[in-house]
C-alpha cells in the first residue's frame, strides 16, 4: 500500500542506504563495534522515500526502528554488509551512513573465552575490514552519486575533505563529534557537506531535518 502512495522528485530512483553499527565477533558472546544508534540512517531512508525513492536499507544490529516501506537487509559484520551492498547494486545513488567497525578478530571461535584463574589476558589478532564506501566509489557498479559520512574530531573539514578524496565518493556529510559538542549519541547534528565545490556548513538541526536536507540535495543532484 505504501508503494502506491509514492510520488516526488525521486520517483523511479533506487537508492541504497547503509546504517547502524557492525558487530565483529570475538567469541559467541562478545564483539567489537562502533557506537551507532542507526537513528540518522533510518531518518535518511524515510526522507528519501518521502521524496518518492525506492530504498534498499542494509543495516547492522541498530537500536533504531527500521524504515517502513524500505527493502531491509539485516547483517551483522562488515564483511556481510559488503556482500549485501554489492548484491543491492546497481542503484542510482548510495548513502553510506553505517558506522562500520574497522577491524575484525581473525579466527573468532565458537567457544566462549573463559577468564583464566591466573589472570592471563587473552590477545586477539585483528584484520582490517573491507572499506565498503571506497570499494563502491571505485568499483565498476558505481552509482551516479555516492555519499559518505564522517564523524570527526579536531580539524573536521580538513579530515573530511581528505577522506572524500581518499575514498573517491562525491560527498561527505561530516559531523563534529568532539565531546564538547554533545552531538555523539544526541538528537541533533551540525553537519558540513563536503563536495568538489568545497565545504557547506549546515546549521545545528535535528537528525530528521538533516535527513530531509540531504534527501533534497540528492534529488537536485539526480535531476
Ligand atoms: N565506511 C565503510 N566501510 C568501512 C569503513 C567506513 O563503508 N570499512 C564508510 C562509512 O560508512 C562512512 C565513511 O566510510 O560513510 C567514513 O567512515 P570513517 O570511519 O569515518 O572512515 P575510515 O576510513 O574508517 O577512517 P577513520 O580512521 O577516521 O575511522
Ligand atoms: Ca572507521
Amino acid at each position: 500500500a505504501k508503494a502506491m502512495l509514492r510520488d516526488g522528485p525521486l520517483l523511479g530512483r533506487r537508492i541504497l542506504v547503509t546504517s547502524g553499527p557492525t558487530h565483529e565477533p570475538i567469541d559467541p558472546v562478545r564483539y567489537i563495534a562502533n557506537r551507532s544508534s542507526g537513528t540518522q540512517g533510518t531518518a535518511i531512508a524515510e526522507a528519501l522515500m518521502s521524496l518518492g525513492a525506492e530504498v534498499v536499507f542494509v543495516t547492522g544490529p541498530a537500536d533504531a526502528p527500521r524504515p517502513i516501506g524500505a527493502e531491509v537487509v539485516e547483517v551483522e559484520t562488515a564483511r556481510q554488509m559488503a556482500a549485501a551492498v554489492d548484491a543491492a547494486l546497481p542503484c542510482d545513488a548510495a548513502v553510506f551512513c553505517a558506522a562500520v567497525a574497522d577491524w575484525h578478530v581473525v579466527d573468532a571461535g565458537d567457544s566462549k573465552i573463559k577468564k583464566d584463574a591466573a589472570g592471563t589476558l587473552p590477545s586477539f589478532a585483528l584484520a582490517e575490514n573491507p572499506d565498503i564506501l571506497a570499494t563502491v566509489s571505485q568499483g565498476d557498479k558505481r552509482p551516479a552519486l555516492v555519499v559518505g559520512f564522517a564523524a570527526e574530531t579536531d580539524d573536521v573539514i580538513a579530515n573530511a575533505t581528505a577522506k572524500r578524496l581518499r575514498k573517491g565518493c562525491d560527498w561527505i556529510v561530516a559531523n563534529d563529534v568532539s565531546p564538547a559538542t554533545g552531538i555523539m549519541g544526541g538528537a541533533q547534528n551540525a553537519a558540513v557537506l563536503i563536495s568538489a565545490d568545497g565545504a557547506d556548513p549546515w546549521p545545528l538541526m535535528s537528525k530528521a531535518d538533516t535527513a530531509h536536507k540531504l534527501a533534497t540535495r540528492i534529488a537536485e543532484a539526480l535531476q
